[in-house]
């Protein structure tokens, strides 16, 4: 024990010199049935491939979009997921053989929904693939009874593993897809407005995109489209994908002389997350918005994207970057390059600029329009708002984001987010002024899943996955896993905190007095008010996360991770816990 001690100095020093942004490990691991994090799990015999959600605006109803299937599960009390209503919508025979015939695998010729989105006070719609034929419905959400039945092209994929996006403002229906049956048509549309518009890849709007999300901004009276597509603007490299954001008013009704039943406000900008002199993280995974502050600037909503590399000798697998809305907003009112329409290539605007591009109302005005035609890709690319790359993962690939902002007992608002992996763990990670920091990773998918959805429910503090494996709920948090002060506080978790009147780890949520808690350091001699040795360590894993040759070392009640020194198979730095 006593020639440990100068070991354990210098590896305090490494850990301090050599701080967590670089060793993104999870503090604790919780595989499927660990007693600590018990998820809610609705799987039933019939009902596959459970992967579009909807959330009710009470948070009590989810709305499941499946393989044949709608249904609504009861999610109004923790731990209890119960199916509602469910309606059944299957191809009939003849498009199921029309589906094989044309090559389709069975398999694939089923009808998988991938719209699911509230229309109006009465109605839902809903589109699935519908044995590569896509179809659209009209849902009652008081007795959930389908009317209608019709042609769900240009708002849903033909292909199930397709990606796409949809989001319905004002009763009208905002959309990004593959729009036909060969895969090789893209568009961007609005179905059951005022004015129907559309915008494909002809006169190079777009080339070969995948699209992965969309929000709408009321302050702005934008729909904001967010995508990867193949570069044209840097033509040194031959298939180069590059990271997008794209942006349309609301308001537009097409061009009036030219550009009819066309976009007029279309407008795309580069997203970048990219360290300076790393390799990029050029291909956009899933991106989440996250409001400001009630009462705030709506210029600092931001948006937390997950972006991995085209190489994979980039410093890391994956990334996440996060971009302000004010900062959008000042690249797409900067200038713009030039499409050359014979070449499709871009290039430096000469002339002098006419318009605005992405102006809305710009309908009648058609000069402006000529010019918004080839120019309408902005030459600033919108760069991760404050400090660069919010954090950038080496061993792990996520696929899907979720986010929101929760307030710490000091009065301190910190984000989190939850990130999943592509092995199908949920990693809940804190974002603190020295870096992030993951709280746990939580298994909740035992196989990689091809399409699967993530979505925050904040009202009722879960988090729901939607996969082929059936629907998961994870609550955010279970502060009564930390059986003592120490270990409550040096998990650094906005939710948790030691109260000391029920001598438990509670929920922040659930409390209204002061809390022992220190998200930002993990301090336990000042949070807990008690004196621990400096150079002892308490071990801080849990579960099997526990790689040989890694280990946490928390010292003197902060807690930081560091390197472990591995000697003769055991490895050095797995100190005893607490008592
Ligand atoms: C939270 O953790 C405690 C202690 O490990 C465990 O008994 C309880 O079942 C857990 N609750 C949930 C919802 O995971
Ligand atoms: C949520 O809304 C549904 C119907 O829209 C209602 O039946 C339910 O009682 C509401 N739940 C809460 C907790 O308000
Ligand atoms: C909602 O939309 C459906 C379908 O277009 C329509 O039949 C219904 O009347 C609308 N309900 C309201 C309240 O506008
Ligand atoms: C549907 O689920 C099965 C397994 O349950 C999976 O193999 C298949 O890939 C899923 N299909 C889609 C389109 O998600
Ligand atoms: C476009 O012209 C029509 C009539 O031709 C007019 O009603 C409308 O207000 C004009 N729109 C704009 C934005 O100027």
């Amino acid at each position: 024990m006593t020639d440990w001690a100068p070991t354990w100095r210098v590896l305090v020093l490494v850990g301090l010199l050599d701080t967590c942004q670089v060793l993104l490990i999870p503090r604790t691991t919780f595989i499927t049935g660990s007693p600590g994090r018990s998820l809610t799990h609705f799987i039933s015999p019939g009902i596959e491939n459970t992967t579009t959600l909807l959330l009710s605006n009470n948070g009590s109803t989810l709305y499941v979009g499946a393989r044949d299937a709608v249904f609504s599960l009861n999610v109004g009390r923790p731990g209890i997921m119960e199916i509602r209503s469910k309606v059944d919508w299957s191809p009939a025979e003849k498009e199921l053989q029309d589906c094989t015939r044309k090559g389709k695998s069975e398999m694939d010729c089923h009808n998988f929904v991938r719209v699911l989105q509230f229309l109006n006070a009465t109605h839902m719609y809903a589109c699935g693939t519908f044995a590569f034929k896509p179809t659209c419905t009209y849902i009652n959400r008081k007795d959930f009874s389908p009317t209608g039945q019709e042609v769900g092209q240009g708002r849903c994929p033909y292909d199930p593993y397709q990606r796409n996006t949809a989001i319905a403002v004002d009763g009208a229906l905002y959309t990004g897809t593959v729009a036909n049956f060969m895969g090789d048509r893209h568009v961007v549309s609005r179905f059951m407005s005022h004015a129907d518009l559309r915008l494909d890849e002809s006169q190079g709007w777009l080339k070969d995109p995948t699209f992965v999300g969309s929000t709408f901004i009321p302050s702005e009276g934008k729909v904001y489209y967010f995508f990867r597509e193949t570069s044209m603007e840097y033509t040194f490299i031959n298939d180069y994908s590059i990271s997008r954001i794209a942006q349309v008013c609301t308001s537009d009704v097409g061009g009036k002389l030219i550009m009819q039943n066309q976009w007029t406000s279309f407008a795309k900008a580069q997203l970048r997350c990219q360290a300076d002199t790393e390799l990029p993280f050029n291909i956009i995974q899933d991106i989440v918005t996250l409001p400001p502050p009630e009462g705030d600037n709506p210029d600092d909503t931001l948006f937390y994207g997950v972006f991995s590399s085209q190489w994979s000798m980039a410093s890391g697998q994956s990334a996440v970057c996060s971009f302000r809305l004010g900062d959008i907003k000042k690249v797409f009112a900067g200038n713009y390059m030039k499409l050359n329409r014979n070449t499709l290539q871009w290039g430096p605007r000469h002339k002098e600029k006419v318009a605005n591009p992405g102006e809305c109302g710009l309908s009648n005005a058609t000069d402006k329009l000529w010019f918004v035609k080839e120019n309408f890709l902005a030459e600033g690319s919108v760069e991760p708002g404050d400090q660069g790359l919010t954090l950038v993962s080496p061993d792990q690939l996520y696929s899907r984001i979720a986010a929101q902002r929760t307030r710490a007992s000091s009065g301190k608002d910190f984000t989190v987010l939850f990130l999943l992996t592509e092995s199908g763990f949920l990693h809940k990670t804190v974002l603190l002024d020295k870096g992030p920091h993951i709280i746990e990773e939580i298994q909740v998918l035992k196989q990689p899943q091809s399409v699967k959805n993530l979505l925050l429910s904040i009202t009722k503090g879960v988090v729901f996955v939607g996969s082929s494996e059936g629907v998961f709920e994870v609550p955010v948090s279970n502060c009564s896993f930390y059986l003592n002060c120490a270990e409550c506080v040096l998990a650094q978790d906005p939710f948790c905190g030691w109260d000391p009147n029920r001598l438990s780890c509670v929920e922040l949520s659930t409390i209204s007095s002061d809390v022992a808690q220190d998200v930002e350091f993990g301090n336990v001699n000042k949070a807990c008010k008690i004196q621990t040795d400096p150079y002892i360590c308490i071990c801080s894993y849990h579960g099997p996360s526990r790689k040989p040759g890694i280990c946490a070392v928390e010292y003197g009640g902060e807690a930081s991770l560091s390197q472990g020194i591995q000697t003769g198979g055991a490895t050095l730095g797995v100190p005893k816990r607490q008592p």
